[in-house]
């Protein structure tokens, strides 16, 4: 029999309606009443028991519903008390019009007061079920903005193109997912399941039959299996009825488990494929890279670069422009340049950190007009000519931290019309007086404080 308490629960939103009606008939009939006369007398009274005999019954299936349905007391409290002083006040009405049904002015006032109440309570159980901005949301952004209202709504995932290796899994990849999909229904005030998907902790807690995520399997793991089950499954998730997930954001999901659902490894570390990547590229109407109408190179050719040693793929499925690095070149030199003369045009990243490279490869870099993102970290480069990157019109990231870089050097670089940004950390320019250019320039200068540990002497 364990069922009839939440079952009764369950007829709360059906219940709901009726006070609403009697009670607003009850104090229509006082407000139709002329003053001394008592046309209605017989009926407002009864009016007012009917309403309090319902307005209690909801309120009773109110309650079982919060306790069985996992609201929590912050979310249903305000609605809870309104609902129970609704009860109270239409019960003491009753007893009142019973003992002495005339129409006074102070009748009218406090009939009233119970509408307000009723109205109230109404549109605060509104807002469980439908959302706080639920009303606001159809109305005009104009409007929304001159009422002073915000309406939180996240957004769908965007990932930058530059620099997207960097960003956290979870924090910056697949917690945004569960923000735009999940989290309306499985947060801290709204616990469907049992389950907050609002914080890695909550994800790693689970729902109400424990973990959803087994670690580098996804098919084990409901976070996962879930979403792919067919859509009439009463499982599916979230419900068929609301707003799906795309593709590509249940595969980076998929993805994320796989690659161990960690919580601190970032999309760089993981095997995640760029091509999956690609899709949550920001349509930006300015894009990063250059556009451009090269056409795309060959698998062929690209495979054979590979052979040779080359970290190479195409910057987003779509696009002709090459992401390049020698990560697994260590051995690369100068006279390596000759094996990518024939894809020079279509560079866009080039990443020669911690090779063989020597200063003179800056003129054969040169020679690449769509680089936008350069990488020469660790290499013995003074700099002298660095004034040959004047010819890579497309240059807006440098990277030129642990090289012999000094500011006399980066200031051939001034005025250069497309260079946003220069990372020279741990070179002799970071410890030089700083000195403003075109460009922004990230030194890195910033020193410790002394804790009081450092002078422990052991
Ligand atoms: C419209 C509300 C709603 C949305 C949106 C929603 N869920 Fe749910 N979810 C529920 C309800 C209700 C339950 C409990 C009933 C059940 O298990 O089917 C649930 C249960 C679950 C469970 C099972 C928990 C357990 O311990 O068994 C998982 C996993 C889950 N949801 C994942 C998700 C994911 C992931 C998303 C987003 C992609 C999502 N849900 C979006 C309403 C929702």
């Amino acid at each position: 029999m364990d069922f009839l308490l939440p079952l009764f629960g369950r007829f709360h939103p059906l219940f709901v309606h009726l006070p609403i009606g009697i009670l607003f008939f009850a104090v229509l009939l006082i407000f139709l009443s002329k003053k001394g006369k008592t046309n209605f007398s017989n009926v407002i009274p009864i009016t007012f028991l009917t309403g309090t005999v319902f307005a209690f019954l909801s309120a009773i299936s109110g309650f079982l519903q919060y306790q069985h349905e996992g609201y929590t007391w912050d979310s249903v409290q305000i609605h809870l008390i309104l609902g129970w002083c609704t009860v109270a006040f239409s019960a003491w009405l009753y007893f009142s019009f019973r003992r002495n049904p005339d129409i006074t002015k102070n009748r009218k006032i406090h009939s009233s007061g119970l509408l307000l109440i009723l109205i109230l309570t109404g549109h605060f159980g509104g807002n469980i079920t439908h959302g706080d901005d639920y009303l606001f949301e159809v109305l005009p952004s104009g409007l929304q903005s001159f009422l002073g209202i915000e309406i939180e709504q996240s957004k769908p995932l965007e990932l930058p193109t530059e620099n997207w290796e960097e960003i956290a899994f979870f924090d910056g990849a697949i917690q945004p997912i569960l923000n735009h999909n999940c989290t309306s229904c499985h947060n801290p005030k709204n616990l469907k399941g049992d389950m907050d998907l609002t914080s890695a902790k909550g994800l790693l807690e689970g729902g109400e039959n424990g973990k959803i995520v087994n670690q580098g399997n996804a098919e084990n793991s409901k976070l996962f299996s879930r979403l792919i089950l067919p859509k009439e499954d009463e499982e599916h998730m979230p419900p068929k009825e609301k707003r799906q997930p795309r593709k590509a954001e249940i595969e980076l999901i998929k993805a994320w488990i796989e690659s161990g659902g960690s919580m601190d490894q970032t999309l760089g570390d993981s095997k995640v494929s760029t091509s999956l990547i690609s899709q949550f590229f920001a349509k930006e109407e300015f894009p990063f890279y250059p556009k451009t109408t090269l056409k795309s190179i060959s698998s062929d050719t690209l495979s054979k670069l590979r052979e040779k040693g080359f970290f190479i793929e195409n910057i987003a499925l779509d696009n002709p422009l090459l992401r390049v690095s020698c990560i697994n070149f260590p051995a690369f030199e100068d006279k390596d340049w000759e094996l990518l003369n024939s894809v020079s045009d279509h560079i866009a990243y080039l990443d020669l950190s911690g090779s063989k490279a020597t200063q003179a490869i800056l003129e054969l870099i040169g020679t690449s007009s769509n680089i936008t993102v350069l990488k020469l970290n660790g290499l013995e480069i003074s700099g002298e000519n660095l004034s040959s990157l004047k010819n890579c019109t497309n240059l807006k990231l440098l990277y030129l931290n642990s090289t012999a870089i000094s500011m006399e050097s980066l200031s051939l670089l001034n005025g250069h019309p497309t260079l946003e940004k220069v990372y020279v950390f741990k070179t002799p320019a970071s410890n030089q007086e700083k000195v403003r250019f075109s460009f922004e320039l990230e030194t890195g200068d910033y020193l410790l404080p002394k804790l009081a540990t450092d002078t422990i002497v052991y």
